[in-house]
């Protein structure tokens, strides 16, 4: 008995010191580490708060809050243009150091491995996460080919069928044809545009999301899968869960926006499928979507195509990239046209006198009607539809931004929601201001419209990143956006829905000072962003 209680407590002792010794060892390891990346680390000497330099677990925290975008550009006031977020991450808010991290083919960075996640949830590498630069290449030409002036020129009939059927919901429930219609969430509405437009260009179909329930559950299902790979993305010890996507284990372990990632990646897989099932020998599609194009693609280094993996890969993109993004565009734009009523009576004058009929409506007319750019560039400025995350990482050899150089493995990050409110780039940067994106010759240097000021407004504007890896749909975008707005105003007038002032405009009692703003559109980041409203009414136009 003596001998049993005493190899207890000599085990007890063990497993004391066993356990003293850990919590030694794990205190000396956190201590070493967080006098490192405070002291001695290559980025010790930029600025930024204090907990970020210890810790990644900061930059997780805020990717599952929405606030991200705001909280950063509050940091660059008190900061500066550089300010380190995480123990290797900067952050830049400069015009030299966008043009230096995005600009060009030799600009010695890649995707940074948060994309490894994207990849690893929808199960295939697609151009937008793909690491890899001669992949990358392959992919982008296809996308650039089956993006052109030309393919969208061909598109213009599709998207203006679309817009029509759009316009014509917009109007209804009124209790008769003269008056305004019932209330319309235009967050909803865009999306469902947006979602049909891109059926139709990509798979030769639309989704009838403005017709009918059936395909509405797939928005939101893509801002919970885009929501999940933005936040697992960033957990510190990510790749050792990364085996696990797409498994039950996930499914039940990452609960609802896991499933939503899942359910969302097999519906655009599944739309593919459909799409490669309907093409028979005997039933060619009569146009050339965008699936023809990645069909039929050639790797001229390997001589493959695109197996079924990376088209349903590629799928997932054109819907999330394509769909999404335009829709918080447009609805962004009509936010701030609705709040600002002199330029939203000036862009209905403009379109009203351009066109008679909306037969008259072309995309050379709309091409050069100056201040509808002007609008929806303001819109994608103050409201980007990626608004905060554009990881980049360091490549060997280190890159230098005006006297900074940042060693290889550096995390660099552009935010565009910040950069857009630069103020050394945009004076006044909360007010929607169209004119600030049009020259006027007679304008003085200092004015938002001189050349100079208009041509550093271009430079600096972030939405859209600019490079090898920018946007490949911008031009789609600028279409898609311009035939709407100049359908829509030139046949109804809008108004805000009496008593729905508020929605989707920040609040001015609310804790966080970034969302006090009644008049900015309000995007509740997830690497993409939920949004909600405006509410519009509309009629067919008075005058
Ligand atoms: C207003 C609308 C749009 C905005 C604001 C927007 C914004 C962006 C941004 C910020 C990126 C870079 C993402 C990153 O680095 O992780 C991007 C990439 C991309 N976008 Fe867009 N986009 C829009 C519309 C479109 C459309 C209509 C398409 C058409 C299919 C499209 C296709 C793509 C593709 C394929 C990429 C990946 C490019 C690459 O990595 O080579 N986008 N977009």
């Amino acid at each position: 008995m003596e001998g049993l209680l005493s190899s207890v407590f000599e085990s007890g002792v063990g497993s004391l010191s066993a356990l003293v010794l850990g919590l030694s060892f794990g205190f000396c390891y956190c201590f070493t580490t967080a006098v490192y990346r405070l002291a001695f680390h290559p980025l010790a000497k930029y600025p930024g708060p204090f907990l970020n330099k210890l810790t990644d677990w900061v930059v997780f925290h805020r990717t599952t809050k929405g606030d991200r975008h705001l909280l950063e550009w509050r940091e660059h006031q008190k900061y500066g243009p550089f300010v380190r977020i995480g123990p290797n991450t900067v952050s830049v808010n400069s015009l030299s150091g966008f043009k230096a991290i995005h600009g060009s083919r030799l600009s010695n960075v890649e995707k940074s491995p948060w994309y490894l996640t994207v990849i690893a949830t929808v199960g295939s590498a697609m151009t937008s996460s793909i690491i890899d630069r001669a992949r990358h290449a392959f992919h982008r030409r296809v996308l650039d080919n089956a993006l052109s002036d030309v393919a969208i020129k061909s598109a213009e009939g599709i998207i203006t069928e679309n817009v029509h059927i759009w316009c014509k919901h917009l109007v209804d429930g009124s209790s008769n044809p003269e008056s305004w219609s019932s209330p319309k969430n235009i967050g909803e509405w865009s999306t469902y545009l947006s979602y049909d437009i891109m059926g139709d260009l990509t798979f030769g179909k639309r989704f009838n999301c403005m017709d009918s329930e059936e395909h509405r559950y797939v928005p939101p299902l893509l801002l919970n899968a885009s929501k999940m790979v933005y936040v697992l993305g960033m957990l510190p010890f990510e790749p050792l869960i990364r085996p696990f996507y797409r498994t039950r284990i996930m499914n039940i372990l990452g609960g609802q926006m896991a499933r939503d990632n899942l359910k969302f990646n097999d519906y655009a897989a599944a739309q593919m499928k459909e799409r490669i099932a309907a093409e028979t020998d005997d039933s060619k599609p009569t146009r050339k979507d965008l699936t023809h194009y990645l069909r039929n693609a050639k790797d001229p280094q390997t001589g493959k195509g695109f197996n079924l993996t990376e088209l349903c890969g590629e799928s997932s993109l054109l819907i999330a990239a394509g769909s999404d993004t335009t829709s918080v565009a447009l609805s962004a734009t009509i936010f701030y046209l609705l709040h600002n009523p002199t330029a939203l009576d000036k862009l209905t004058s403009i379109i009203r006198t351009t066109f008679t009929c909306p037969e008259d409506i072309d995309s050379k007319t709309i091409n050069n009607l100056h201040y509808l750019r002007g609008c929806f560039e303001e819109a994608l400025r103050l409201s980007p539809a990626v608004p905060a995350h554009l990881p980049r990482k360091v490549l060997p050899g280190g890159l230098t931004i005006d006297d900074h150089h940042f060693p290889a493995g550096t995390i660099l990050t552009t935010p565009p929601y910040t950069i857009n409110h630069n103020e050394e780039y945009y004076p006044d940067p909360f007010s929607f201001r169209p004119e600030r994106w049009i020259v006027d010759p007679e304008a003085p240097d200092d004015d938002i419209s001189s050349e100079r000021s208009v041509a550093l407004a271009r430079s600096a504007f972030t939405t859209f990143v600019i490079g090898p890896r920018g946007c490949a749909g911008k031009r789609l975008a600028y279409s898609e956006l311009s035939l709407t707005l100049a359908h829509l105003l030139l046949s109804y007038d809008m108004r805000i829905s009496p008593g729905t002032e508020g929605v989707g405009g920040g609040d001015p009692n609310h804790k966080n000072e970034g969302r006090r703003r009644p008049d900015e559109y309000q995007l509740d980041e997830c690497f993409l962003a939920y949004r909600d409203g405006p509410i519009a009414e509309f009629r067919p136009r008075k005058n």
